[in-house]
C-alpha cells in the first residue's frame, strides 16, 4: 500500500517539481493519537493540532483512546491502514505500542512522539515535548522560594504525589523536583512524616485523581490526624493535585499547605485563585501543537526537522531527536497575564 502510494506521490511530485512547490504538501493525511478525553489538556492538544494541521492543508485523523493501551494500539493500526503519512502519538503507556510502531516502520511512516516518549522502539523519528525535567525543577524551585528554605530553619513537613509509572515523563517530573529539594531534605529542613519518598511509593497509576485522593486520605489519617501541619505537598500535575486538595478539604484542619501542580487545568486554576493550590506549571498546549505542526510540515517536505536536544531522551533503543519547549509557572499573581491576556482562557471560564 505504502509503496503504491509513494509511487503515485513521486509521479505527482515529478510533475509539480518544476513549479517549485512542496512535493507532498497538500492533502497528506496525519494521524493524531491522543490518550484520553478525561483530562482537559489532551482535548486542547488534540483540538489545537487538528485545527493547525487542517489550516496547513493536511487531512487529519484524530483519535482518543480512553486511557486503554490496546484501544490506542488498534487506533494507530487503523490510521496506518487509512493511509497516514505521519503519525503523532501521545502514548498512554510509552511501552505498549510496539506492534503498531513496527507496522509504521514497515510502511516507512515517520512517527513523532508527542509530549510522552515512545519507549523501546526504533520506529520513533522525533519527540516534541515541554522540558519534562524542567517542569520538576520549576516545581521544586517554587517550593524552595515559597518556604524561603535558604534562610528558614524549618523543619517543614513535606508529602509527595507523583505521576504514572507507565508514563516516561513522570520520572523526569519527580527527579527534577527531587534534585532541587534533596539538599534541604538532607539538611533536615524538609522532613517527610509518611516516610514515603521513593518514586514507586508516591506514584499515581494513570494519573488518577481518585487514586491520589485516597492515598492522601490515608496519609492524612495516619500521620496528621493529631494536628500536625503538612506544610507542602509536591504534586506532579493538576489531576493528582486535585485529589490531594479534595482529601485535604475533608480530612485536615491544619494550616493549608503549599501545593504544586502542572497543566493549569481550569479546576486547578480556579483553586489557585481561591488559594487552594499555590502554583501550576503552565505548558501552553498551543506552543507544542504549533511546534509539532511545523515538524510534520518539515518531514513531509523533506526539510531538516527543527530539534533542540539530541542527548536527553534515550528510549532504550535510540536517543530520539527532540524539541523541548520551555515551561513556566503560573500562580495567583501572574495567571491573568499568562492565561487570560494570552487568550488561553476567558475570564468567564475561570469563574
Ligand atoms: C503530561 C502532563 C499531564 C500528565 C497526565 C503527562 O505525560 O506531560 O502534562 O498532566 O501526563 O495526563
Amino acid at each position: 500500500m505504502k509503496a503504491k502510494k509513494l509511487m503515485a506521490l513521486a509521479l505527482c511530485g515529478a510533475m509539480i517539481a518544476s513549479m517549485s512547490v512542496p512535493v507532498f504538501a497538500e492533502g497528506e493525511k496525519v494521524g493524531v493519537s491522543m490518550p484520553t478525553k478525561d483530562l482537559q489538556r489532551w482535548n486542547q492538544d488534540g483540538e489545537n493540532m487538528e485545527k493547525e494541521l487542517k489550516e496547513a492543508g493536511y487531512e487529519v485523523e484524530l483519535q482518543y483512546a480512553s486511557n486503554d493501551p490496546s484501544t490506542q494500539l488498534n487506533q494507530i493500526k487503523t490510521m496506518i491502514g487509512n493511509g497516514a503519512s505521519v503519525l503523532v502519538i501521545a502514548a498512554i503507556e510509552g511501552d505498549s505500542l510496539g506492534e503498531a510502531l513496527d507496522m509504521a516502520k514497515e510502511y516507512e511512516i515517520p512517527v513523532i512522539a508527542y509530549d510522552r516518549l515512545l519507549m523501546n522502539s526504533d520506529a520513533v523519528s522525533y519527540y516534541a515535548t515541554f522540558d519534562n525535567y524542567m517542569v520538576g525543577t520549576v516545581q521544586g524551585t517554587y517550593i524552595v522560594d515559597a518556604l524561603d528554605l535558604e534562610n528558614a530553619e524549618g523543619p517543614f513537613n513535606l508529602e509527595i504525589t507523583a505521576g504514572d509509572p507507565g508514563d516516561n515523563n513522570a520520572g523526569y517530573f519527580y527527579q527534577g523536583a527531587m534534585d532541587v529539594l534533596q539538599p534541604y531534605i538532607d539538611a533536615g529542613k524538609l522532613v517527610i512524616p509518611s516516610g514515603q519518598v521513593e518514586f514507586a511509593e508516591v506514584a499515581t497509576p494513570q494519573w488518577k485523581t481518585d487514586t491520589a485522593q485516597s492515598r492522601a486520605e490515608n496519609i492524612l489519617s495516619s500521620f496528621y490526624a493529631d494536628g500536625t501541619n503538612v506544610d507542602v505537598w509536591l504534586c506532579s500535575n493538576d489531576s493528582t493535585a486535585l485529589g490531594v486538595e479534595t482529601a485535604l478539604a475533608a480530612n485536615y484542619s491544619g494550616e493549608y499547605p503549599i501545593i504544586t501542580g502542572q497543566d493549569c487545568d481550569i479546576e486547578n486554576t480556579k483553586n489557585m485563585i481561591a488559594g487552594k493550590q499555590s502554583m501550576s506549571v503552565f505548558k501552553d498546549t498551543r506552543t507544542l501543537a504549533s511546534q509539532v505542526v511545523k515538524m510534520v510540515g518539515q518531514i513531509i517536505n523533506g526539510e531538516e526537522v527543527d530539534v533542540n536536544d539530541t542527548e536527553t531522551y534515550d528510549n532504550g533503543v535510540l536517543v530520539v531527536p527532540s524539541y523541548l519547549c520551555e515551561p513556566v509557572f503560573a500562580d495567583a499573581n501572574n495567571y491573568k497575564e499568562l492565561l487570560i491576556d494570552s487568550g488561553y482562557y476567558t475570564e468567564d471560564q475561570l469563574k
